[in-house]
């Protein structure tokens, strides 16, 4: 593949990150029509890439300014989130997210589009996603916990909804080295 290793030899791969007050973060996103197709690949390693370089969670497209349907999470685990081990590194295009039952848990969550703040939001604990993978194969799986908020908060960010405008009480809203002391030497 020439042209992806040209891209890695030659530029930067890491994108700026939209940040909260930013409307393109507040616009839903275009379902993705081409599978397989340079551009998309390049979409995939750039958002691989800037979600390495900023130890998140996950990313999804519209954080790095692309109005498209794909999102991408999981894998080694971070400093920021140490859970995220538990949910294997998954590429997600044209996702669509289906409660298995109405319990909801409560957790913290942070985004790299809020920069330096945590707060306590409240999500689907089991729920099912369906979807395809980058070359259009479908993915389909049932998820529990910390796999299951992860891919609810990414998912939220293609309807234009950031985790802030889920929170029932902005009391549990808050600076994450002030909340977490013993771990913001480790933050952004
Ligand atoms: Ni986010």
């Amino acid at each position: 593949m020439p042209t992806r290793r040209g891209r890695a030899r030659g530029r930067a791969l890491i994108r700026d990150i939209l940040r909260m007050g930013d409307p393109r973060l507040l616009q839903p996103s275009a379902r993705v029509e081409a599978f397989g197709t340079p551009a998309l690949e390049a979409l995939l390693e750039d958002l691989r890439d800037t979600m390495a370089a900023r130890d998140g969670a996950g990313l999804a497209a519209p954080q790095i300014g692309v109005a498209l349907q794909v999102v991408i999470f999981g894998g080694a685990p971070s400093a920021r989130y140490p859970d995220a081990g538990e949910v294997p590194y998954t590429e997600l295009v044209n996702p669509v997210l289906t409660p298995l039952s109405d319990e909801v848990e409560e957790g913290w969550e942070g985004c790299l589009s809020v920069p330096g703040f945590r707060g306590v939001v409240p999500r689907y604990l089991h729920l099912r996603y369906e979807g395809c993978d980058p070359r259009g194969q479908p993915l389909r799986r049932e998820v529990s916990g910390f796999h299951a908020r992860v891919v609810q908060h990414e998912c939220d960010h293609l309807a234009g909804i950031l985790y802030p405008m889920r929170m029932r009480d902005m009391a549990r809203f808050g600076f994450t080295d002030i909340l977490f002391p013993e771990a913001a030497a480790a933050e952004d």
